[in-house]
């Protein structure tokens, strides 16, 4: 854990929620994705790592079937069960999430027991690294761990994603939840969408990565992003083909005689995305630098999932002495900026980094995935 900040933090919300005795802690890492975005919901490779910063869930079992969780000045109250159509409106905006986590385990057999739990975050919320995915599955281990009952790694990223899917409408891919899931300490996750494989891969050690929140916030609900998942959905329909993953790089040019040029753009864009994913796992720091601007452009571009004052802010990261490459990050529309650096400027490329984002940046080794901290439920 970088801050054990944090743990207190959530402890002590755990105790304004009421929670006595010793608690369980939980951490669930954020996700940064070196390359590989709008991929995962086409079938297709992805390289993530999980982030050094954490949601940290501290909870304990509740005797009667209810939810108490607290976090900073809000609170929820729910008895387990409630449907998330009765949630009241003046509830956080997080408990659907919570209620809709702890359907998805109560269908797989999760016992009735209620929890207390105080949740706490140095993972900026909202800012394109996955904030949502750990919270989610901090929230999972806890309600899985405080009724004794055991989850496996895939049921936690499939009640996750089906959580967010209940109480959001988000249609979101497995990038966020595998990486929070199966993250491993210094090594990024080469992501096989449609298989469900991963293997860790080793970062060129020069390089060294810095996460810039830009302070813009999107709603993904509110975001393009069902649009891009259903216009790939028509692209590969049109194509005849399952997904995009089975257009290659060599198909492009017949493929675009076949698609008007929106659809086509998209379709581009996953190809090549998937392609550089390849390309990554072979590079050097230098030519990694390299494909992680150009999957900006392609984003931007193609994509069409950047903003001017996103492109911007890329083309000014992108000048600083030390980088190596730059990309907006996650689904897009605001979030996080992710820049590759020469390793040993990555202070330094932070801290400039800071000053032109405005919102803060942080220096991210990869990390191990969702963990219990501390467990003394006896
Ligand atoms: C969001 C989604 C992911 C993925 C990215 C874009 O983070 O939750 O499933 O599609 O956007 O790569």
């Amino acid at each position: 854990m970088r801050r054990t900040g944090t743990v207190v933090e959530a402890v002590q919300a755990l105790r304004r929620a009421g929670g006595r005795g010793e608690p369980l802690v939980v951490a669930s890492p954020g996700r940064v994705n070196v390359l590989g975005e709008h991929t995962d919901y086409n079938q297709g490779l992805c390289l993530p790592a999980a982030a050094d910063l954490h949601v940290v869930v501290a909870a304990v079992p509740l005797e009667r079937p209810d939810l108490l969780v607290h976090e900073g000045d809000e609170q929820m109250h729910l008895a387990l069960g409630t449907p998330l159509d009765s949630i009241p409106e003046v509830a956080p905006s997080w408990s659907s999430l919570v209620m809709a986590v702890a359907d998805e385990l109560g269908r797989l057999g999760r016992p009735q027991t209620g929890m207390v739990a105080g949740v706490a975050a140095d993972l900026p919320v909202g800012a394109g690294m996955s904030s949502s995915a750990a919270f989610g599955i901090g929230m999972a281990m806890a309600l899985s761990r405080t009724a004794r009952w055991d989850v496996s790694p895939e049921d936690l990223v499939g009640v996750s994603q089906k959580a967010e899917k209940a109480a959001f409408g988000v249609p979101c891919g497995l990038l966020d939840q595998m990486t929070v899931v199966h993250g491993q300490e210094g090594c990024a996750l080469l992501l096989d969408c449609r298989t469900g494989e991963f293997r860790p891969v080793h970062l060129p050690e020069e390089a060294g990565l810095v996460v810039a929140d830009s302070g813009i916030r999107r709603r993904l609900k509110e975001s393009e992003y069902g649009t891009r998942v259903e216009e790939c959905r028509e692209a590969s329909r049109r194509l005849g083909l399952p997904s995009l993953r089975d257009v290659t790089l060599a198909d492009l040019d017949r493929v675009q005689g076949e698609l008007d040029s929106v659809l086509f753009r998209r379709v581009r864009h996953v190809v090549k995305e998937n392609a550089r994913v390849l390309s990554a796992i072979e590079s050097d720091a230098v030519s990694l630098g390299g494909l992680i601007s150009e999957s900006h452009r392609s984003l931007s571009r193609d994509y069409e999932v950047s903003l001017p004052a996103l492109d911007d802010l890329v083309g000014r990261i992108e000048c600083l002495d030390g980088v190596l490459g730059a990309r907006v990050m996650g689904a897009g529309f605001g979030g996080s900026i992710l820049v590759l650096c020469v390793q040993t400027d990555a202070v330094a490329v932070r801290d400039e980094v800071a000053g032109l984002a405005g919102h803060g940046a942080w220096v991210t080794e990869p990390g191990a995935g969702v963990r219990v901290l501390e467990a003394d439920m006896s």
